[in-house]
């Protein structure tokens, strides 16, 4: 099991088939998916199918989200981390910041924390130029914690039907902030 962060109370490491509980009481929740399409899954061979899609990733592009780990009791909280995004944007390919946090963990800190640690690891350990997101304008949660770590709004465009906020953060930006701070 591969571990690539810990802070004082998270760990975060790879996503492995034994989290499918996990993924499936993520994902079946309707309130977690309510800016995210309104398609919860329903069933645990559905969250198998999200947890090897996820390992694909870390396959063919060398990253991909990681699961988020209570360190006090080992509960699987969500997932967060970089995504190599090619689909999104019909213009372009990204490395794409982005969390999905069960209810019961939110209003902690928890996203912004590892939001945080994910956009160091792809600065300083991968090496990344730019690093970006999107979210539903509405969802204000997640527009928080990106323009609380530093990402830039840069427009508004229609993702499946919807406005979403794009931001992005260069590497330059990233070392400037964390130099102001
Ligand atoms: C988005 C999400 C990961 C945030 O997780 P979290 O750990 O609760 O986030 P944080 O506690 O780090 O920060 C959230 C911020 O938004 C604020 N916030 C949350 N809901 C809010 C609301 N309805 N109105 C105003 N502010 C709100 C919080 O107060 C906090 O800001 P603060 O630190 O200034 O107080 C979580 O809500 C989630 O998993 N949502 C479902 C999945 C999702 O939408 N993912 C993002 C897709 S782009």
């Amino acid at each position: 099991m591969k571990i690539h962060i810990e802070t004082e109370r998270l760990i975060i490491r790879d996503l492995e088939n034994f989290d499918a509980q996990g993924i499936f009481d993520l994902d079946s929740d309707p309130e977690v998916h309510e800016y995210l399409g309104k398609h919860p899954i329903k069933t645990i061979q559905e969250a198998e199918e999200v947890i090897n899609f996820i390992r694909n990733q870390y396959l063919e592009n060398g990253i991909g989200r990681w699961a988020v780990i209570d360190k006090k009791t080992n509960d699987f909280m969500g997932w967060t981390g970089l995504k190599y995004e090619q689909k999104l944007r019909e213009d372009m390919s990204y490395y794409d910041l982005g969390y999905r946090l069960r209810k019961k963990y939110w209003g902690n800190g928890i996203a912004t924390e590892t939001a945080i640690e994910s956009l160091a690891y792809g600065f300083d350990k991968l090496n990344l130029k730019k690093i970006c997101a999107a979210a539903d304008v509405n969802n204000i949660a997640s527009n928080k914690v990106l323009q609380k770590i530093g990402l830039q709004f840069i427009e508004t465009f229609d993702y499946e039907g919807k406005p979403h906020n794009w931001y992005t953060i260069s590497k330059s930006e990233w070392v400037a902030s964390k130099n102001n701070r």
